[in-house]
């Protein structure tokens, strides 16, 4: 996790680094910190806690240097103090580093630098690497930083500084994102593009094992002791869309431009009666027999919803898996499999790790991104990019709506694919999704109702979310997103389980949410919300429109349009994510930045 940046040019170094930390902080924000050459000398500013902390520090006390770095901390070694906020420097105050990782070996190199009486300040793991640089400082700062990564294990992005050698910075890549923004006369190096966009939308993407030796008019990259060059992407993100736009979150701001995104994402790539996706070759899809997909988080979420549609469209057994489990399983994966990985950052540890054992053993692999560039992007055979934008809200919305547009896409694609789909089904399909951006505009207009939702229901200690079918993995859905954004107790089940045991926990003091769109199981969901009923349970219910039935057994009801049942989660979607955000801001949290939470986890 964490944010890190670097800036060299002709411009004010604190002013571009703090900046570009605040698009950064969604990364993490246990503490923060700047380091800056000013007249030979490293300038070190730091501070527990968000950025404003940061900032009240250095206010009056600012620096003139051009070069510089700072970070944004999610901790992993070492609690959220000042002490432990990067950036952190050797024993001489000379080199100073920043790093996003961890350094596996740290204990015993820790232990030989002692014995070298090198003295730490800090409990993390990144210290060390500034005093095995310090170690070989006489050979220059570029030997001694190639020396000092030789030694270390682990996963990093680190950005270095030395005030003996104020023309350069020093970045190195392996694992966790690097990416450098190149300007005229400056150049930029940060965890992700929105750092530095503002400035320039030239961006250059670190591989793995990468050490970029950055000055003002150029970049030197090396990678296994060779000069290596890598590509220069344009960025077709524009800066406005990572600013508030007098949103009072990001939040809100993202889920409103939702139907935008979904747009955006579906638009190039549908026919009246075809799809079509840049980066696959169909005729890799055509010996498939089965699908795996592997995911985190909300974007699991996603995934599990495309096994309906992909099952039941294409009629290819399709597995859903957790990253961070699959890792460690041992799947029956063959060359007729498809791995299909779904990350909206691609940055995210235990799904890159998840397809590194399993990559070769399969016919063919698809990563489903919303970053260009970024690892899964290039690591997997083809890409199929989400096009929503930056998000900056740390609870995903806008990824997750356009994850959904892409994999239900997908379906339809692979089920014309295997012989499954004829022209009329692939045109209703494609109607139906564009009907979806119309849809979720009706459903932005009526967030009052969700709100007056949120103000009845904000003070409940626990809450259980139920649906069934495509709309099981939206209940699942549903309940991280209030988890995360309001730190309340939430479970989503599916409805059919409730029998099995959450039935136990129905009492007045925990509100069941009920995604039950009128469907084939319409009528089995209402057992279930009778049998809550039966026991005195609160229910609040999402609906389509020309339900006339739901208001005999629900407490409150939210309305959504109508539109055929396999697409409901389309729509679902977006009410749960207004009910957990408004019942996070009437419960006072900071609904962007949410406590432990950060974006992207690049740690396991
Ligand atoms: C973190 C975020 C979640 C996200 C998950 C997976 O936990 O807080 O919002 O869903 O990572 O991230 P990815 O970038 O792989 O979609």
């Amino acid at each position: 996790m964490c944010g890190i940046i670097g800036y060299i040019g002709e411009e004010n170094a604190t002013d571009r680094i703090i900046y570009g930390l605040h698009k950064l902080e969604y990364r993490g924000y246990d503490s923060a910190g700047i380091a800056v050459i000013d007249g030979g000398a490293l300038v070190r500013f730091r501070a527990q806690g968000r950025l404003e902390n940061l900032e009240a520090k250095i206010k009056g006390k600012k620096t003139g240097g051009t070069i510089g770095i700072g970070h944004t901390r999610w901790a992993t070694h070492g609690k959220p103090s000042e002490e432990n906020a990067h950036p952190h420097t050797d024993c001489t105050g000379e080199i100073t580093i920043i790093h996003n990782g961890i350094i596996e070996n740290y204990f015993e190199l820790k232990e030989e630098l002692i014995k070298k009486k090198h003295k730490f300040a800090s409990e993390t793991d990144t210290e060390i690497f500034a005093h095995l640089i310090e170690e070989n400082i006489s050979k220059g700062f570029v030997k001694a930083a190639f020396a000092a990564l030789k030694r270390i294990r682990g996963m990093y992005a680190m950005v270095i500084l030395y005030s003996g050698e104020p023309d350069k910075i020093i970045a190195a890549r392996k694992g966790s994102p690097l990416v450098i923004g190149l300007g005229r006369g400056e150049n930029y190096v940060a965890s992700d593009v929105p750092s530095f966009l503002k400035y320039t939308k030239k961006a250059m993407f670190l591989e793995d094992g990468d050490v970029a030796v950055i000055t003002r008019e150029k970049v030197d990259i090396f990678n296994s002791g060779k000069k290596v060059k890598r590509g220069v992407k344009e960025i077709k993100w524009s800066a406005q869309q990572a600013e508030k736009s007098g949103f009072p979150h990001f939040m809100l701001k993202e889920i409103s431009e939702q139907p935008q995104a979904f747009e955006d994402t579906i638009i190039d790539r549908i026919s009246d009666s075809s799809i079509k996706f840049e980066n696959i070759d169909p005729e890799k899809l055509k010996g498939i027999n089965s699908v795996r997909i592997i995911a985190c988080g909300t974007s699991y979420h996603a995934a599990y919803t495309a096994k309906y549609i992909i099952e039941k469209y294409a009629r290819v057994n399709t597995v859903v898996e957790v990253a961070s489990e699959m890792r460690y399983s041992s799947p029956v994966i063959d060359k007729k499999t498809l791995l299909i990985a779904v990350s909206q950052s691609g940055e995210t540890i235990d799904t890159i790790e998840a397809f590194k054992s399993i990559q070769k053993k399969a016919g063919y692999s698809i990563a489903v991104v919303n970053v260009v560039g970024s690892t899964l992007s290039r690591m997997l055979d083809g890409v199929i990019y989400t096009h929503a934008g930056p998000e900056i809200g740390v609870a995903s919305t806008k990824t997750f709506i356009t994850q959904l547009a892409v994999l239900y896409m997908f379906a339809l694609y692979m089920a014309r694919v295997k012989g499954e789909a004829g022209e009329k089904f692939m045109k209703d399909g494609i109607k139906n999704l564009r009907m979806v951006p119309g849809f979720i505009k009706t459903i932005l207009k009526d967030k009052q109702k969700l709100e007056n939702i949120a103000a009845k229901y904000c003070g409940f200690r626990d809450f259980l979310y139920y649906g069934r079918n495509v709309n099981y993995p939206m209940a699942l859905e549903g309940a991280l997103k209030l988890k995360e954004i309001s730190y309340i107790h939430a479970e989503g089940y599916a409805a059919g389980e409730m029998k099995h045991g959450p039935i136990a926990l129905v009492d007045d003091k925990t509100p069941n949410v009920f995604i039950a769109p009128e469907n084939a199981l319409y009528e089995k969901i209402i057992s279930n919300i009778q049998e809550i009923k039966a026991r005195s349970g609160t229910i609040i219910a999402i609906t389509n429109r020309s339900n006339t039935t739901m208001k005999k057994f629900a407490d409150d009801i939210f309305y959504i349009p109508d539109i055929e049942e396999d697409f409901y989660p389309l729509l679902a979607a977006i009410p749960m994510q207004l009910l957990a955000y408004y019942i996070g801001v009437k419960k006072g949290i900071d609904v962007d930045k949410p406590r432990n939470l950060a974006k992207s986890v690049t740690v396991e």
